[in-house]
Parts: C-alpha cells; sequence; structure tokens
C-alpha cells in the first residue's frame, strides 16, 4: 500500500515494439473480436514514456514528442492510467491517485501493427501504478482484465507481473491469454519496412470475416509448432532457417492486401531487392524481414532506402515506406540455465 507522505517520483518506462512471428486467426467470437494463436515478440525498437506528478488541473496530461499519434484523448496512454486508477478504485485505505502528467517520446511507426500504442498503454498502466507507490494494489487476476480493457495487445505488452519482462509469447484468445515462452536465444536482426497506408485493425479484421470464417489450417499448424520450439528456445540461425515458413504465416495477409491494395506491390518489391522472405506484422502495414544480426539488418535497410529512391519500391499512400532496422530482444533463458552458478 502506499504512503500518503510518499513524494510522487517521475516514474521512466521504455515501451517496445511487437511483431508477431506467426499470427492464425482461428474463429470470430460471440463478441465480435476473433480467437487468436501467434507468437509475438518484442524488439529493441521502443517509445519512451514519463509519468511525474501532474499540474494544477488535478486532470492527467500528456505531450508527445515525435510523429502525430491523433487525437490525445484517444492515446492509450491517458487510457492505461485512467485503467489503473479505475482498478484501484477509491476508498478508505485505497492508494491516493492523483494527476499524472506524461511525456511519450515517439519512437515506434504509429498504427503499424508493431503494437506501439498498446505497448504505450501498458507502459503506462504499469508506470502509473508505480508512481502512486500502488505496485501491490491490484492482484495477477485484476491487473490482467485492466490490461484488457485498453487494447487486445496490452496484456502481452504487460508481460509476467512487469513491464520489464514481456518477452516472447505465445498469445492466445483475443489477446489475453499470455503464455512465455524462452523465445529465441540469440538476437537476430530484423528489418522493418512501414509504407505510410492507413490499414486499421478493425477493418482487415472485418475484411477477414467477410471472406472466410477462419483461417487456412496451415498457419496454426506453422504457428503451433513454432510456439512448441520456442519453450525450449530457437537459436538467431534456427529462427532465419525458418523465416520462408514464418513470412506466411500470417491470416491476415491476403485481408490486409485488400484493405491496401498497393501493400502486395510493396511486399513484392522487397522481395525482389532483399532476396528474402517478407512477413507482415499483426494487420499490417508494417513488413518485416529477418537477418543473423543487427549490422546486416543496418545494410538491408541502406539498400532498401536507395531502391525506395530510385523507384524500385514503391511509396504507396502519403510517401515513402519508413525504414528502421532492429534487433529481436533475447529471450529469457531455460529456467535451468537461470539457476546454474
Ligand atoms: O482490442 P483492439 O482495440 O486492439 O482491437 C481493435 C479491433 O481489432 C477490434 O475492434 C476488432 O475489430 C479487431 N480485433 C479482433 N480480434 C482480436 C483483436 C482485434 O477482431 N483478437
Amino acid at each position: 500500500m502506499s504512503d500518503p507522505g510518499r513524494q510522487l517520483m517521475p516514474v521512466l518506462r521504455l515501451a517496445p515494439a511487437k511483431v508477431n512471428l506467426t499470427l492464425a486467426v482461428l474463429g470470430r467470437r460471440p463478441d465480435g473480436f476473433h480467437d487468436l494463436h501467434s507468437v509475438f515478440v518484442p524488439l529493441e525498437l521502443a517509445d519512451r514514456l514519463s509519468l511525474a506528478p501532474g499540474g494544477s488541473s488535478g486532470e492527467d496530461s500528456l505531450h508527445v514528442e515525435g510523429p502525430d499519434t491523433g487525437p490525445l484523448a484517444d492515446n492509450l496512454v491517458l487510457r492505461g492510467i485512467a485503467a489503473a486508477r479505475a482498478a484501484i478504485g477509491a476508498g478508505p485505505g485505497r492508494p491516493a491517485t492523483p494527476a499524472l502528467a506524461a511525456r511519450l517520446e515517439k519512437h515506434i511507426p504509429v498504427a503499424a501493427g508493431l503494437g506501439g500504442g498498446s505497448s504505450d498503454g501498458a507502459a503506462a498502466f504499469d508506470g502509473a501504478l508505480e508512481a502512486w507507490g500502488a505496485e501491490g494494489a491490484l492482484d495477477e487476476d485484476r491487473r490482467r482484465r485492466a490490461a484488457a480493457s485498453i487494447g487486445s495487445d496490452v496484456p502481452f505488452f504487460l508481460g509476467a507481473g512487469s513491464i520489464a519482462a514481456a518477452g516472447a509469447a505465445l498469445v492466445q484468445g483475443r489477446g489475453e491469454r499470455v503464455l512465455p515462452v524462452v523465445g529465441i536465444t540469440g538476437e537476430p536482426g530484423i528489418l522493418l519496412v512501414t509504407p505510410q497506408v492507413a490499414v486499421r485493425t478493425p477493418d482487415v479484421f472485418a475484411v477477414f470475416a467477410g471472406t472466410q470464417v477462419s483461417g487456412d489450417g496451415s498457419v496454426r499448424m506453422t504457428s503451433e509448432h513454432l510456439a512448441q520450439e520456442l519453450t525450449s528456445g530457437l537459436s538467431a540461425d534456427g529462427l532465419i532457417a525458418r523465416a520462408g515458413v514464418l513470412a506466411v504465416a500470417n491470416d491476415l495477409l491476403a485481408a490486409a492486401g485488400l484493405v491496401a491494395p498497393g501493400l502486395v506491390a510493396v511486399r513484392r518489391a522487397l522481395m525482389r531487392v532483399l532476396k528474402r522472405p517478407v512477413g507482415l506484422s499483426g494487420s499490417g502495414p508494417t513488413l518485416w524481414t529477418l537477418y543473423p544480426s543487427r549490422t546486416e539488418a543496418e545494410s538491408a535497410a541502406t539498400v532498401v532506402r536507395a531502391a525506395i529512391a530510385d523507384g524500385a519500391i514503391p511509396s504507396i499512400g502519403d510517401g515513402p515506406p519508413a525504414v528502421i532496422a532492429s534487433t529481436i530482444r533475447a529471450g529469457r533463458r531455460p529456467a535451468h540455465e537461470e539457476v546454474s552458478p
């Protein structure tokens, strides 16, 4: 419980991006969402969030540095703080939840299928609890339910108890069932290419639902197989060897291509230029390519920027695609390794 005399301290959080290495859509649920089977991995690419005691207005505030994230009221940072406050509740013995001033430094492309908004929301939820000295105020079940109320991808980013623990996971249900796995036991590089087109997640799921009731079983098989392999860990080389299969293991690929027709041409052009498999993260529009190291992903980024400049890779929508080289964050080590001296 919080100490009423305690000074509220600024809290800093890194909010990592994710990619879906697989995404199987199992079917539509009565609540309108879809049941998924998806392997999520966190990236080094991250937004930075700071939370400090709020101003005199008595309301939470948010300042965003970087690309336009849309209306502030819809920002998942403010929704994350509000969800934390609501989950704690009010009344005698409850920690005080004074207003917070949030500053968000955006590095993750917005509405890109990289989970940036959800990660910011998870960081805000977790950070607000810490700022209020209320880390212990919620049991795991209330924490998870509150997280899911912010958005489907938020439970993944909250990890098992702390944002710092967000690691590779098998994500099921609507996104609320997060099973941590050992993950990738190296640090493979990843190239992210985000065309500047709006691909709204609800639109992609709606197109998917209109064309199919569930994905074709092959994506689910690939996803189950990868999740199984990641429970004991997979090396970076092992991951690269599976890149061709993983690049087509996304049931939303065709629907995303229908929502944003130019996406198909960008993906084909990338495969031609890079001579490697290219996958789609989430509902897109970000396209990913795996490399053994970050250095190789950075070299590929240079090649892609040149290909965009000379038109070999088309610029669709509002301008040239964003090109970012990053790293898949190392997974957890198996428990028996953690206890060895
Ligand atoms: O929960 P979130 O706000 O991220 O979801 C955005 C939209 O994506 C939902 O309104 C729904 O249309 C779709 N969705 C879905 N099934 C999921 C996750 C999202 O149908 N598992």
